[in-house]
């Protein structure tokens, strides 16, 4: 493996580059910095040609599992199709060439871009406000936190108790620890929902909030929504909506409707920027109008063709995040948004939904349901009875690789035993999905017939079975020579 590290075609004096002679006098990094700030040896980079790097990373990227290259059905991630226009939009040099501290006639059309984005995402979730700075679903969770608790603090209210269902993602009870709340964990029902029972017993003067995704993480409509958000606002608590999984909702029903005062979005999910891997993703809040001057600043208004920032909210939370969040995110969303335009949006979500319930219906005859009912656009599989003939859902996800796709969310939710969560999404035909559920069902076959061959996968790939926990831990493996 490692002969084909670009490290290995490295050979002192190669260059990737030419420049003209320099006609002014060289300066070099000892000119500028102290002796304490430089570097005591050379960084060890590669030295390759051009058509080397390129053929390198090219090479790289095929050897990857991408959402260019086959079906990605990761629970809870939503790897639907990037669409190649958002990169032309986001990489404008009118985008990329500005500076966010220029002065604000000089970069109108950013602000309009940012201002237009709050403008759909009000339309579609029914929110009053939004906020666009958050950089990741789990700041916008953060700043639902501060939001809540800050609103509860102007009323005289020392409360800390955030609801969350126990199938919630982990990204929740972290959030609320760090806005310095309590988790109080809801039970689930044997329906896969909020227990209600268990929610009343949960709920006190101490409370809030209650942070609830919907659909929720078995890819489950809440279908007592009105319930819960009646029973916790009339504890005096405030309803989130964890919106990550938005892309089932999308001009079907919106946040306000189902009584929620806040929801972030996860825009790299639900409107197809590139994300995984830790790219850079955003999770802006949207508020309704008593929670709006809490909201972090700026926020842009519009005072007819001019847009402007307006630093003037006196109970502000303060910033999340530098200057407008990660704006090249934000102008990939909107472009997504104006493409699709907003009246259609509801036929992607309506195609997630059927695209998983398809699915579902085609490999439950090999696998159990965890719970058996229609499902939203994805749903969660247990392969207990795969793991009674020595298969675990890990070596599922390992060898569907071989048949070249990649592998769906394992072991989550936590509380589901071996859970094999697939989200298909809309960017699917369906001979794509006929294609997945002939691998998935081909693979409970040889659980029964030759399990060894599950449990050694994958055999395609440039590596068979990594050291994971090594993989994350020592970064050094991923990119050092030795
Ligand atoms: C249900 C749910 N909540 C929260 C998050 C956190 O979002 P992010 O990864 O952008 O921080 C995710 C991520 O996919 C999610 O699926």
């Amino acid at each position: 493996m490692n002969n084909h590290l670009i490290f290995n075609k490295s050979r002192e004096g190669k260059v990737g580059y030419s420049l003209p002679e320099s006609d002014v006098p060289a300066v070099l990094p000892a000119d500028i910095f102290d002796e304490s700030e430089l570097r005591s040896k050379d960084a060890s980079l590669p030295e390759v040609t051009e058509p080397e790097v390129i053929r390198h990373f090219t090479n790289l990227s095929v050897k990857n599992h991408h959402v260019d290259r086959d079906l990605y059905p990761l629970g809870s991630c939503t790897m639907k199709y990037n669409p190649k226009v958002n990169e032309v939009t986001s990489q404008l040099s009118g985008f990329t060439a500005v500076h966010p501290r220029q002065p604000e006639e000089t970069i109108q059309g950013a602000l309009a871009i940012i201002f237009g984005l709050e403008e759909q995402l009000k339309a579609i979730t029914g929110m009053d406000r939004f906020t666009l700075q958050p950089s990741a679903g789990s700041q916008g969770e953060l700043t639902g936190v501060l939001l809540m608790r800050k609103y509860h603090l102007l009323k005289g209210n020392d409360r800390r108790v955030i609801l969350i269902p126990d199938t919630a993602h982990g990204t929740n009870p972290a959030s609320v620890m760090m806005g310095g709340c309590e988790v109080r964990n809801v039970l689930t029902n044997k329906r896969g929902r909020v227990d209600l029972e268990d929610l009343k017993k949960k709920l006190s003067e101490n409370v809030v909030g209650m942070m609830l995704t919907v659909p929720n993480t078995l890819g489950l409509f809440e279908s007592d929504i009105e319930e819960i958000t009646r029973l916790v606002h009339e504890a005096g608590g405030l309803m989130y909506m964890d919106g990550a999984n938005l892309n089932a909702l999308l001009g079907i029903v919106r946040p306000v409707d189902m009584g929620f005062d806040i929801v972030h979005i996860n825009p790299h999910k639900t409107f197809s920027t590139p994300h995984g891997g830790g790219g850079p993703g955003s999770g802006p809040i949207g508020v309704v109008e008593k929670l709006v001057d809490l909201l972090p600043i700026p926020l842009v208004e519009r005072q007819g063709e001019r847009y402007s920032l307006n630093y003037d909210l006196p109970n502000s939370i303060g910033r999340i995040h530098s200057f407008f969040g990660n704006f090249g995110i934000l102008v990939r969303a909107y472009t997504y948004i104006q493409m699709v335009g907003r009246e259609r949006l509801s036929t992607l979500s309506r195609q997630a939904i059927l695209n998983a319930n398809y699915l579902k219906h085609r490999v439950q005859k090999a696998y159990d349901l965890y719970i058996g009912d229609h499902c939203m656009h994805e749903f969660v599989l247990t392969a207990k009875k795969q793991k009674d003939r020595g298969v675990k859902a890990l070596d599922i996800g390992k060898r569907l690789l071989d048949f070249g796709f990649h592998a769906p969310t394992i072991y989550f939710p936590m509380n589901v035993p071996e859970a094999l969560m697939v989200e298909p999404t809309e960017s699917e035909t369906m001979e794509n999905l006929d294609r997945f559920a002939k691998a998935l069902l081909q693979i409970d076959e040889e659980s029964k017939t030759d399990p060894e061959k599950v449990q050694n996968a994958p055999y395609s790939t440039p590596v068979r079975r990594l050291d994971e926990v090594s993989a994350n831990r020592s970064l050094n493996l991923r990119w050092m020579p030795e």
